[in-house]
């Protein structure tokens, strides 16, 4: 099981303390009943049953003590792996590759992040108890046989058929977790769906109803397999139950008639046998719980192992290429995953020297592949044919993170961070100057590293983004049809003001736009068409045509 595995090869469960102290607070509790049967045995003897007292005492104290060292300890290591393995999916999706996690999806990753880790803690208790009324089992067993073969082997029976049943069932309670696992993620994305796109849905009652549906479609099928499931589980736990009131009739009815040796031990197996109805019922009802807990540790480590592996390459924020001279695209391209069974759209391959402190404009219809050709050329999607280099450095899994690093990008779907993560703070002079630059100081404040708001239109959210993407100070400015959201006003302002003062400040611009009064702005005009770059304007050797 890999639950079992995992909390014994990361939380130390399993470890030489945690047996002992299972197998102490196990042989105590077996203790306890020993005692108790000899000592009702020995009612007359008041001299033999003062000792038989202490010894009660003692052996509870025992059990008192491991069992509790034992629980607490669990918990605390299992909390402690549970965090781990968080840390560690953040660390993985944070260093995953952009088009692993689109692929993956929010919703996997929220449910890991949450639920899963969250099944897993919560089955930690009843681990121990589980593992621990195994051991109390056994050793019961064990006293069993001591007083009796026939009992023994009639209550191993009952145990081995009652974890045969368990087993037989376990491929097809496995399937239904799996299932559920997935149906419920689709129940978060499209819980998603409706919350992200709920202007729309409030705007369209046949929508809202549509989504609705489809949403307690999933829900019903989670609640039906779910259903399905405990009921196994419940009909498991009835059965394992009456087994052994079975067997402690047949031990009271049934064996005593049969064998006259029998009628000695029959309180003594009796007590036992009715003794081990709790522990067993624990291993039972702890079943569900250690198969749940185990499908969260799968589901969590397949997430892993999609997230791919961590790469060891540290950056801080300041990328060492920093002080380039040229980046060129020598013969690179990316094609996208054909997406519903059309030809993929690729763009490239394509060869383009990018000189520091040049204005680049790109130009081009929709959808012939500018956003795609910048989220290569920014290392965002993998370069899949050519190469890129920094003036003589490739790019390569080694320092493509390096390299990202020298961009400040606002994307055409950007996600406006409150919050300046990642940078210090910056000069309060130049906040104000940019602040007044894109005409938001009455809007908005850099308080703390903060925007004290970011409610605002789509526009003046644009804006906000400017300030941020000016402040990070980086080499290379990249906006994706960032004049598209602003008025004519801004748009002037954006290619007569704001794209020269970055010029002066030796930023290298990269603006995709369809702005064709101000072309003259640009030192190198490239335009695509259906995934190919052309030049219009600008270094005749800055583009040396693709091969065919
Ligand atoms: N995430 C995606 N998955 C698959 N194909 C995509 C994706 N994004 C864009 N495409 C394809 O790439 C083409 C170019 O898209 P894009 O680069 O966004 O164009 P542009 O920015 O010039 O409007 C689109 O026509 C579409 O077929
Ligand atoms: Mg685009």
């Amino acid at each position: 099981m890999k639950v079992l595995r995992l909390f014994q090869k990361e939380a130390g469960v399993g470890s030489a303390r945690f047996l002992i102290l299972a197998a102490l607070s196990g042989l105590s509790n077996a203790g306890i009943l020993a005692i108790i049967n000899l000592a009702a045995s020995h009612v007359q003897d008041k001299e033999g049953n003062l000792v038989n007292l202490l010894l009660f005492g003692i052996t509870i104290f025992v059990f008192v003590y491991t069992q509790r060292s034992l629980m607490v300890e669990v918990c605390h290591r299992v909390e402690q792996l549970v965090d781990r393995m968080r840390v560690r999916l953040i660390a993985r999706a944070r260093r995953a590759e952009f088009l692993e996690l689109e692929d993956v999806g929010r919703a996997e990753i929220y449910s890991c992040l949450t639920r899963e880790t969250l099944i897993l803690s919560q089955a930690a208790p009843n681990l121990v108890i589980g593992i621990q009324s195994a051991i109390l089992v056994i050793f019961t067993m064990i006293y069993m046989a001591f007083l009796s073969w026939t009992a023994f082997i009639l209550s191993a029976a009952c145990t081995i058929i009652g974890a045969l049943v368990h087993i037989s069932r376990n491929t097809q309670v496995k399937a239904e977790l799996r299932e559920s696992f997935e149906q419920e993620n689709l129940l978060i994305e499209s819980m998603s769906d409706m919350l992200e796109g709920f202007k729309e849905v409030k705007m369209s009652d046949a929508r809202a109803h549509a989504i609705a549906q489809r949403i307690e479609a999933i829900s019903h099928r989670v609640t039906r397999l779910r259903i399905r499931t405990q009921t196994t589980y419940a009909t498991d736990f009835v059965f394992s139950q009456v087994t052994f009131f079975l067997l402690t009739g047949v031990m009271v009815f049934v064996v005593p008639a049969v064998s006259e040796a029998y009628t000695q031990v029959v309180v003594m197996t009796t007590t036992a046998s009715l003794f081990m109805i709790g522990p067993v019922s624990n291993v039972v009802g702890s079943i569900p719980i250690f198969t749940n807990a185990n499908s969260a540790a799968e589901n969590i480590m397949r997430l892993q192992e999609r997230l791919g592996r961590i790469n060891g390459h540290k950056n801080g924020g300041v990328s060492s290429l920093a002080d380039f001279k040229t980046i060129v695209l020598d013969g690179a391209s990316f094609a996208h995953a054909p997406a519903g069974g059309d030809r993929p759209f690729t763009v490239g391959p394509i060869d383009l020297t990018i000189r520091r402190g040049q204005t680049i404009f790109i130009t081009g219809g929709n959808g012939s592949g500018k956003t795609t050709f910048v989220r290569m050329l920014i290392g965002l999607y993998p370069n899949q044919g050519g190469t890129i280099r920094v003036d003589r450095a490739t790019i390569g899994p080694f320092n493509i993170q390096d390299y990202r690093n020298l961009f400040s990008v606002i994307f055409s779907d950007n996600h406006l961070f409150a919050e300046l993560y990642g940078q210090p703070a910056p000069d309060p002079v130049l906040v104000s100057e940019l602040f007044e630059l894109l005409e938001m100081q009455h809007k908005s404040r850099l308080e703390n590293n903060r925007f004290s708001t970011t409610k605002l239109s789509g526009g003046q959210r644009k804006r906000l983004a400017m300030i941020a993407a000016i402040l990070e100070a980086r080499p290379i400015c990249i906006f994706d049809e960032w004049a598209a959201d602003q008025d004519p006003y801004f748009r002037e302002k954006f290619y007569r003001v704001i794209l020269p003062l970055l010029k002066e400040k030796g930023v290298t611009v990269i603006a995709i736009t369809h702005d064709d009064a101000y072309f003259d702005v640009a030192d190198l005009h490239v335009h695509m068409d259906t995934g190919r770059l052309k030049i219009i304007r600008g270094e005749e050797k800055a583009l040396e045509m693709a091969p065919g």
